[in-house]
């Protein structure tokens, strides 16, 4: 009689076996990790998505087994049954969940031979990414590597529940869209049908979740994939996964704090973490002076500190020109840094702000009599002082100045201070710190485009106090619109939207929209705001980055299951790649690559 192909089916996961089962048959079935021989017995210990058990071949018990474990290799696929029994007691393995316990095989089945893989499957061992994912299948069976996708699993699972329970619909909004290019470039399909034209991926499902809510939806949510061709950095994939939400008769408040509550939830049921009933609330204007940044780690302190007033009629005239032409003088105060910063290490930090642009960083070290500094030559025994008061530095303490436009000066110092934190070991890694970053400017100057482009989108409403500004000084009007930053990253951001056609006009028209441009490209959402349109706001988290952080990573690719490297490809498949003429004839497409290259 021919052997099933897969005959003993599991009665067990390997890594949930008790100790209360000793005695008991047991199925297992999973991968090989490793194999011992100890002559006439072989340890093997089998790994499935839940752990490890360690399995017997006893030669004296059963020699035909023997002989076939013999032939075991790391990555085989095995079923194995057999009784359960405790290990003897200097045998216990405390690593192991099952460490006390061993099957000692009956009966075995190989199910698929593995060839020798191009790395072991060890946590923690180092391999290169480009190896890495290439076999990422591989890699995905690492235990933490599997743990990371339990989590985001979880996250998921209890954002649908979360949002299902305080009563959002979840509702799937199209991937073959209409391109809006405001914001990132689109990801473009090309129509068979209409040939020469293209449906876009969306970026996000703004505009179809705010055509919602006028459809009566009231609440909505979806955890959504979306498409933006930028720049690749760790914290930002071409391809990633947003959990949308959008409420109907809403101000800002009710959509933070029902936000606040989801994350309350997720941090409980996932790290056990207590996240604080609500969330500091800080207008954008505020970060930026304290620290720098509009997503603000403030797991520790260094905060920024504005030296202008101090310094504008020094006789140093980097200060003083960065002041006379509407910039500032900002340091910040690096504890013990004297003690802790070689001459050589400071000469770094100068580059370190150079890539922020900023033409150099000035330094004071304050030392009991008095202070070491190249610029204290242009600075009065007064200055000095009130720059030492202002920064509170006492002796041991580096001020690291830094003198040019706001934003270059924000910018450096901001990065300037994570950077500090992360050298000099200041952050408490268990730590998660949230807050709310509100009021964001409605407009940001484009100097390419010599024109103001919406910071958010062109759907977000300006403050009500605000909107009187709007055609006299645009730079000025604020946003009904909140982030919400973790440990220094933006985790999700949205905003109460306009839902008044007069202001939408108005909005178009600060934005350098023609009336016939605005509704070539949003016609279908004006359209839909004539016929009844509720006040309404929402807001959408990176999933991917709240993963991340919730499993203590650095990159959101460790938390993505096939992830794009830098250059946007995909190395397990090799996408993008190219297709077949026959396709490219039946989408109306030419290929002209060698004029492209030209013209660049
Ligand atoms: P926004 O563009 O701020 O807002 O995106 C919301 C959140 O999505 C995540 N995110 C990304 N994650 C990974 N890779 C990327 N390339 C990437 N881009 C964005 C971030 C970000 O905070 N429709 C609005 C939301 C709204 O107003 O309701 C929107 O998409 O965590």
């Amino acid at each position: 009689m021919t052997e099933k192909l897969f005959r003993l089916k599991r009665t067990d996961m390997c890594g949930e076996i008790k100790e209360a089962q000793v005695g008991s048959s047991i199925t297992v079935n999973g991968w090989v990790q490793d194999s011992r021989n100890l002559g006439g017995l072989i340890f093997v210990r089998l790994r499935d998505r839940s752990g490890f058990i360690q399995i017997v071949f006893d030669e004296t018990v059963n020699k035909e087994l023997f002989n076939i474990a013999e032939g075991f290799r790391s990555e085989d696929v095995i079923a194995v049954s057999g009784t359960l029994r405790m290990r003897t007691e200097g045998n216990f393995n405390p690593d192991m969940k099952t460490g006390t316990v061993e099957i000692v095989a009956e009966d075995v089945q190989v199910l698929s031979k593995s060839e020798t893989p191009p790395f072991e499957i060890i946590d923690d061992k180092e391999v290169s990414d480009a190896i890495k994912l290439k076999y990422r299948y591989l890699d995905l069976r690492k235990p933490s590597v599997q743990k990371s996708f339990i989590i985001r699993h979880k996250a998921a699972q209890i954002a649908r529940n979360y949002f299902s329970d305080n009563g959002f619909l979840e509702i799937e909004t199209p991937m073959l869209t209409k391109s809006t290019p405001e914001g990132a470039r689109d990801y473009l399909v090309p129509s068979r049908v209409h040939g020469g034209k293209f449906y876009a991926l969306p970026q996000s499902p703004q505009l179809y979740k705010q055509i919602l809510m006028v459809a009566g939806m009231d609440k909505y949510f979806q955890i959504a994939r979306c498409f933006r061709d930028e720049d690749l950095r760790a914290d930002r994939q071409p391809e990633f996964t947003q959990i949308d939400l959008e409420m109907s008769f809403v101000q800002e408040e009710d959509v933070m704090t029902i936000n606040e509550g989801f994350l309350r939830k997720a941090f409980k049921e996932i790290l056990n973490y207590d996240v604080p009933e609500k969330f500091d609330r800080i207008p954008y204007c505020e970060a930026m002076e304290r620290w720098g940044s509009d997503k603000p780690d403030r797991r520790f302190k260094m905060e920024l500190c504005d030296l202008s007033d101090i310094v504008k009629d020094c006789e140093f005239k980097v200060f003083t020109d960065a002041v006379a032409n509407g910039g500032s003088v900002r340091a910040i105060n690096v504890e013990d840094g004297a003690s802790k910063l070689s001459r050589k290490e400071i000469d770094k930090l100068v580059d370190f702000v150079k890539t922020y642009k900023a033409k150099g960083m000035a330094w004071i070290t304050v030392e009991e009599e008095g202070v070491k500094s190249s610029i204290a030559k242009f600075l009065t025994e007064e200055q000095l002082a009130a720059i030492i008061t202002k920064t509170q530095a006492k002796p041991g303490d580096i001020i690291m100045i830094v003198a040019d436009k706001n934003k270059i000066v924000f910018d450096s110092l901001g990065a300037l201070r994570c950077h500090l934190a992360k050298k000099l070991d200041l952050i408490d890694e268990n730590e998660y710190n949230f807050l709310w970053v509100t009021e964001f400017p409605l407009f940001e100057y484009d100097e390419e485009e010599e024109r103001y482009v919406a910071v958010h989108h062109p759907f977000t409403s300006p403050m009500d106090e605000d909107i009187h500004l709007l055609e006299t000084e645009p730079g000025k009007v604020r946003a009904k619109a909140y982030d919400i930053v973790l440990n220094g990253y933006e985790l999700g951001g949205g905003s109460i939207r306009i839902h008044n056609s007069d202001l939408q006009s108005r909005m178009f028209k600060a934005l350098g929209f023609s009336e016939e441009r605005a509704w070539n490209q949003f016609g279908f959402l004006l359209e839909a705001f004539k016929y009844g349109t509720p006040p309404h706001g929402g807001m959408a988290y990176g999933l991917d980055r709240l993963v991340m952080l919730l499993c203590k990573k650095d990159s959101i690719r460790d938390v993505i299951a096939f992830p794009k490297v830098q250059n946007a490809s995909e190395l397990m498949t090799n996408a993008p790649s190219e297709v077949d003429s026959k396709q490219l004839k039946e989408l109306s497409i030419d290929i002209c690559i060698e004029e492209t290259k030209e013209e660049e």
